[in-house]
């Protein structure tokens, strides 16, 4: 079965999406706005919802930039997990992925924050596990530099270990309450964590009684050679950035390789790949929605979206002049840099046919037509195992995602590949996998 996602957030995927006028008016800061997302991606009997985050206000030098922010920067949001504890008020079923650094957190406060989440949700929590792509972060946490991506990923792989030695705390039986005796807990039914490394450690154990799903599902969207060596070992779900069905169908086959030669069982890795949804009525309307939203792309911003995902800095370059090469990778890239460059010299793009090309999908494939056009793409590219499933980017909230809910997932579930219903209760359940012991 095909597993679904969507973004929790109030404004739209596309960049610009906030600005056309089937959006909504205004999201900042809005809960109720957030709660009608997730009920919506609930009524689409989805897996989960998703928050990505990040630690600092970007942009702030360039006041032109900064005030025509796009809500993708996250100039103003809430806390994922505390977010994520209040929607899990307002629904029953869907999963509440969100995520967390592991280079500037603690696994303590880790640990116990995705724990409690996983109590307060009935078992429906996950951590997206990221390093951190964003070098002003660091200054957040009173670190000068942001430490390159070897050193990330080798305290990343601590931390998760460090979080799981904690989840282990406590057997699913310690608390006994016992009226009668007075005996509160069991003893013989806690262990400390006594986690030591190179780059932290944590004696435990963790105050938090052990969870519904044994410990929160744990994703990750790494995508270099750490960040794969880390999901192989680690994770239950994998974000994938991919700009084709090729791309995708080499990470997944990559990646359930590794598990394999860990030792580990392939079946139990899903594989997410991002898509934006350009989806219309019609096919003439779903490609007029597209370059509507294209013209509503501020030039500086654009120039500013492309430089970011392929971490270079691109202003002493005219914009309708050839994308300059890109040399290698760099601490903060990412693996967007080298599947850009490659399509900037294949096809002779500028900077700005580049960007127009990349802000619509951020970086990913963008699947723009009618419902049956849409389902048609993302079954091939489940048929033939480039992908589990998908995170779905609503070009434009809320009305992008009320077609997926009424006619693309209809669509799926007719063909066969969705759900029709909920058939268990926690998120390890709607992904089909095990509990962890
Ligand atoms: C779907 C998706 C969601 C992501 N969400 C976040 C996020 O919330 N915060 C973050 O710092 N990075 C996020 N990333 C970036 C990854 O964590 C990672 O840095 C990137 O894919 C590059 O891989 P690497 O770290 O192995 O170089 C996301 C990537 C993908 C594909």
């Amino acid at each position: 079965m095909m597993h679904l996602m969507t973004w929790l957030m109030g404004n739209s995927y596309h960049a610009a999406g906030w600005r056309h006028g089937l959006a909504w008016e205004r999201t900042t800061m809005r809960l109720d706005v957030l709660v009608e997302v997730a009920k919506m991606a609930e009524q689409a009997k989805m897996d989960a919802l998703f928050i990505a985050d990040g630690n600092a206000v970007r942009n702030m030098d360039k006041i032109g930039l900064f005030e025509a922010n796009t809500p993708s920067a996250r100039p103003a949001v809430f806390d994922p997990v505390t977010l994520m504890a209040a929607i899990s008020q307002h629904t029953e079923h869907i999963g509440l992925v969100s995520t967390a650094s592991t280079t500037y957190e603690s696994p303590w406060s880790v640990a116990r924050r995705y724990a409690s989440l996983d109590h307060l949700s009935n078992g429906r929590a996950a951590w997206n596990v990221v390093t951190g792509s964003n070098p002003g972060d660091s200054q957040n946490f009173g670190l000068e530099h942001h430490p390159n991506r070897e050193e990330r990923y080798a305290r990343a792989e601590e931390f998760v270990e460090a979080c799981t030695a904690l989840w282990n705390s406590w057997e699913p039986d310690a608390f006994v309450e016992r009226k009668d005796t007075g005996q509160y807990l069991d003893s013989s039914k806690v262990r400390t964590a006594d986690y030591k490394g190179e780059h932290l450690s944590v004696k435990g154990p963790l105050n938090v009684a052990r969870s519904p799903q044994g410990r929160p599902v744990l994703f990750h969207a790494g995508q270099s050679e750490g960040g794969r060596r880390l999901a192989a070992r680690h994770a239950d779900c994998i974000f994938a950035a991919a700009a084709n069905v090729e791309a995708a169908r080499e990470f997944t086959t990559d990646l359930k390789r590794r598990r394999a030669e860990l030792g580990g069982d392939p079946d139990q890795l899903r594989i997410i790949v991002s898509v934006a949804i350009y989806l219309g009525r019609t096919e003439d309307e779903s490609t007029a929605l597209y370059h509507e939203l294209n013209a509503l792309i501020d030039p500086g911003l654009g120039v500013d979206f492309l430089a970011k995902a392929v971490s270079e800095d691109l202003s002493g370059y005219p914009i309708d002049g050839p994308m300059p090469d890109l040399a290698g990778p760099v601490v903060g890239g990412n693996s967007i840099r080298g599947q850009l460059d490659a399509i900037a010299k294949a096809e002779h793009l500028t900077i700005r046919q580049l960007y127009e090309r990349v802000v619509p999908s951020v970086g990913n494939a963008a699947l723009i037509g009618t419902a049956t056009q849409v389902a048609d793409v993302m079954e091939e590219w489940f048929r033939t195992g480039a992908c589990d499933g998908f995170v779905l980017g609503a070009s434009i909230n809320p009305f992008t995602l009320r077609l997926i809910r009424d006619e693309l997932v209809p669509e799926l579930q007719r063909r066969g590949l969705f759900r029709t219903d909920y058939t268990g209760s926690t998120l390890r359940e709607h992904l089909g996998l095990r509990t962890t012991a």
